[in-house]
């Protein structure tokens, strides 16, 4: 039984042999040769190609380590969120998406609508606002479930930081008769195992903190179950959301430092998220490694110690005010997305689509030092003030 950070330097690699390299180069190919019968285990570049093969073992040693399971590499992360519910939905089933998930969700829903399927969303308490115990927000969910085909669970949520009690949500689902799928991507197979937890797939970005260096878009889906991976697999080669070798490639290599980035980002969130407590010109302020999270007590109980993710959120008094704030840091870029080597925030009301107040910002913290992150946020609060 090996430690996660072992495990991730190794994972998907071939055994060692003598004059090859430890991870094989990029194949580059849309087609291999195939004499005779049109079977596997290489065939043509839209089914299969060996960099997926060795990055998919990768990942589902880190979702599942101790039971064999499936991976499923895509092209983005929204690749493999609607590869699982269009390969698993037909019109007249119902599915529960959350209410405070990932943005494009919405287009989703509405895309899903127009095949005939019900879309259930619970009714969110503002926890941010007021410290609602996050139990409500759960059981909005769980009141929602009866007769539905799968559940859709994001935890903790993007941006609002919410967890979701996985175990207990795949347990009613389950003796509803629904699958329960969960986004995985924030907290990344090093801070959350969905699948060890109950779920039947786990689904994620890895543009964000599992490759994390901000220069790769590559989504995925780990099952146990043989039948739904060929489901998903076969979504995939019909619309053709493959990755590219060469994402998949640089994303292979990027798994062997997942564990001292997940640590060192979610060391660095925490001590901002610290800091940011004692800010009087911030309030909401959200990051479930933080002990006085609404979230806290069940991110210990359901995440790996200490691996809370990389994500603070808060809010500052207004837009003018968020954008003083993130055009004085000079640490962070002003910049979407999450998860990378280096420090981003963002005024996420920019988009449009969440429910936030316009100050509202989404700091995504990096491998920087945590002390010098710090001192230039609390520099940059002081110089927004104005
Ligand atoms: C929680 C979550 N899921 C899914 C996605 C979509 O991933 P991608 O941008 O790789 O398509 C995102 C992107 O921000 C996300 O934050």
């Amino acid at each position: 039984m090996t430690g996660d950070g072992t495990r991730a330097v190794r994972a998907g690699l071939p055994e060692p042999k003598a004059h090859e390299p430890a991870l094989p180069g990029p194949v580059f190919a849309a087609h291999f040769h195939l004499p005779g019968e049109a079977t596997g285990p290489y065939t043509y570049g839209r089914d299969t190609n060996p960099t997926w093969t060795r990055l998919e073992a990768a990942i589902g040693e880190l979702e599942s380590p101790d039971e064999p399971a499936h991976t499923v590499t895509f092209a983005s992360g929204m690749a493999a969120i609607t590869a699982v519910l269009f390969s698993q939905l037909r019109t007249g089933d119902a599915v529960v998406l959350p209410g405070d998930g990932y943005q494009l969700l919405p287009a989703v829903r509405a895309r899903l609508e127009s095949y005939g399927i019900e879309v259930r969303t619970p009714h969110r308490p503002s926890t941010r606002a007021s410290h609602t115990p996050v139990d409500a927000a759960l059981d909005a969910q769980l009141g929602i479930l009866e007769g539905a085909r799968l559940l859709w669970i994001e935890t903790p949520s993007n941006p609002g930081l919410d967890v979701y009690d996985i175990r207990r949500l795949a347990d009613a689902a389950h003796a509803r008769g629904a699958l329960v799928a969960v986004d995985n991507t924030l907290a990344t197979p090093l801070g959350q195992r969905p699948l060890d937890l109950g779920a039947d797939l786990s689904v994620a970005s890895g543009t964000k903190a599992l490759t994390g260096h901000g220069d790769v878009l590559l989504g995925y889906v780990t099952t146990r179950d043989a039948a739904l991976a060929d489901d998903v697999r076969l979504w995939r080669k019909t619309v053709g959301a493959i990755p590219g070798p060469m994402e998949s490639w640089l994303a292979h290599r990027s798994l062997a430092t997942l564990a001292l980035r997940v640590r060192q980002q979610a060391d660095g969130a925490l001590a901002l998220a610290t800091a940011l407590a004692d800010r009087p010109e911030v309030t909401g302020l959200r990051h479930p490694g933080l002990p006085s999270d609404p979230s806290h007590a069940l991110a210990v109980r359901q995440m790996r110690p200490g691996r809370f993710g990389c994500v603070v959120s808060f809010v500052l008094p207004d837009k003018a005010y968020a954008e003083r704030f993130l055009a004085a840091l000079t640490l962070v870029d002003d910049a979407t997305s999450f998860g990378g080597v280096r420090s981003t925030a963002e005024r996420r009301a920019r988009w449009g689509g969440d429910d936030i107040p316009e100050g509202f910002v989404r700091f995504s913290v990096g491998v920087e030092e945590p002390e010098d992150l710090v001192a230039d946020v609390l520099r940059a609060l002081d110089a927004a003030k104005a």
